[in-house]
């Protein structure tokens, strides 16, 4: 099985692609955390892309393209994956479509999360995750049951994104709305997209989605 989660930056994607992988042995290939990763450790990719997320704007598509296609190398071809966060513009679509016939696989559906995007800047302007388990907390909605301590690992060190500052936030809705949310009409001529209200709470958001590829009865 093969999906894209496809909503602006906020919308819950990252959360319910790990719900996914927690629950039903789902990959997420998240490009995002891919290009972080690449930052933090500094490789060539890292160098290029950090000033590119840091103003909440594109990494390139051949870059992001050449990553979703290593990672699939990587995983067997029976793994089922989620991916989170590409393709973002109709090249990265038309690579997709490559990358996946190449390897003999096929997109089964494509599930849009429907946020009001106020309500966005205020999810991820609060967000911090543990630096160590990388568990996601709240300044508001969830914050450590004991102060300064991560509920998973007990770690006391905890981090936020560079690009969770409301300027760099209304930058990335701005490039969801100009580049990401064009491509969806491909999906839709396919007859793939379903769509989701990410408004509501996490566990029955979870319960929309597996209702779309894993129909009851
Ligand atoms: P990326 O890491 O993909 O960030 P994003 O799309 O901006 O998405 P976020 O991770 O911010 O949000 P999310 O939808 O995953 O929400 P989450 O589940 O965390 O990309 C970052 C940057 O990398 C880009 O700006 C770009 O520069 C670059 N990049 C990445 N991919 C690229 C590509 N393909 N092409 C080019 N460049 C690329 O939830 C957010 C918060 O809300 C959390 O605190 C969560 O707990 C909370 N929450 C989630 N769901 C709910 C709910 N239902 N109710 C209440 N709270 C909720």
């Amino acid at each position: 099985m093969n999906i894209i989660l496809l909503g602006p930056p906020g919308a819950g994607k990252g959360t319910q692609a790990s719900r996914l992988e927690d629950e039903h042995g789902m990959v997420q290939l998240s490009t995002g955390d891919m290009l972080r990763a690449a930052v933090k450790a500094g490789t060539p990719i890292g160098m290029q892309a950090k000033a590119v997320m840091d103003a909440g704007e594109l990494v390139s598509d051949e870059i992001v393209s050449g990553l979703i296609g290593e990672r699939l190398d990587e995983l067997g071809g029976e793994t089922s994956v989620i991916f989170d966060g590409y393709p973002r513009t109709a090249a990265q679509a038309e690579a997709l479509d490559a990358i996946l016939a190449e390897r003999g696989r096929k997109l089964d559906h494509v599930i849009e999360l429907l946020v009001d995007e106020d309500a966005l800047v205020d999810r991820i302007t609060g967000r911090f995750s543990c630096a160590n388990c990388g568990e996601g907390y709240h300044d508001r909605y969830k914050l450590p049951k004991v102060a300064g301590t991560c509920d998973v690992c007990g770690n006391q060190e905890f981090k936020r994104r560079p690009d969770d500052n409301e300027e760099t936030v209304r930058t990335r809705m701005a490039e969801y709305r100009a580049k990401t949310a064009p491509i969806l009409p491909i999906y839709e001529a396919r007859g793939i997209v379903a769509r989701v209200d990410g408004m509501a709470a996490i566990a029955s958001v979870n319960d929309a989605i597996e209702a779309i590829f894993a129909p009851a009865g």
